[in-house]
């Protein structure tokens, strides 16, 4: 499952991206309004920095103003996808880039029958939001499996995105559902590397090693 994290802190992405584990980066406007920066130049930074695909959201909720700014936005760096609404507007603005090889990820997806949609535009990621499903009371990981299910039926090549990622174990049950990537809040990502047995058993190890007197090097 590939890894995406899901910020616009340059800092931050910096910091994750030396762990050499970073596939790539979503934002969206709540993201970059967070991050306080120029949205342009900062997709053009997070571009130059990760080399995966970087997902950058129109503003515009009509397909014709969505397609010349996400022209705007996919001219930036040949790894940025253009980020729409999971709308029928959005879904024409995402039909028109995929006959122009221009990469998508139709966002904010809560069923099948959205997802199934977006697949036959032509998107190459779809985003559904399970944690937001989950602060409803349903269950989000559920939707992932079912889409899993539905795209592997009819053979349809757009990637799941698991996002509105709360937790590990959000993370383990995307890659159980066969989610194709996940994208990540940076404090959930340094989490998935923790255990406390790991830590225990490395203590150990260091101080055994200690006692031992030796030196590799
Ligand atoms: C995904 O593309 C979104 O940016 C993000 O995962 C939304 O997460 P939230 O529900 O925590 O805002």
């Amino acid at each position: 499952m590939q890894i995406f994290i899901d910020t616009a802190e340059i800092s931050l992405l910096k910091e994750l991206h030396e762990t050499g584990l970073v596939d790539g980066v979503t934002t969206n406007p709540s993201l970059i309004a967070k991050s306080g920066r120029n949205f342009l130049e900062a997709i053009k930074e997070i571009a130059e920095l990760i080399p995966g695909p970087i997902s950058a959201e129109v503003a515009a909720t009509d397909a014709p103003t969505m397609i010349k700014e996400g022209e705007k936005l996919s001219a930036i760096a040949s790894n940025v996808v253009v980020k729409l609404p999971l709308t029928f507007e959005g879904l024409k603005a995402c039909a028109h880039f995929a006959s122009q090889g221009i990469m998508t990820n139709v966002t904010l997806c809560f069923s099948v029958t959205q997802a199934l949609l977006a697949a036959k535009a032509g998107a190459t990621y779809v985003s559904p939001f399970v944690g937001r499903l989950d602060d409803m009371g349903f269950n989000g990981m559920e939707l992932i499996e079912e889409i899993r299910a539905v795209y592997d039926t009819y053979g349809y090549e757009t990637e799941i995105l698991a996002a509105s990622i709360r937790s590990d174990a959000h993370v383990k049950a995307a890659a159980l559902a066969g989610a194709d990537c996940a994208t990540i809040p940076p404090a959930v990502f340094k989490t998935l590397v923790k255990h406390p047995l790991t830590d225990k058993g490395l203590e150990q190890f260091v101080s055994d090693w200690k006692g031992t007197g030796q030196s590799i090097l």
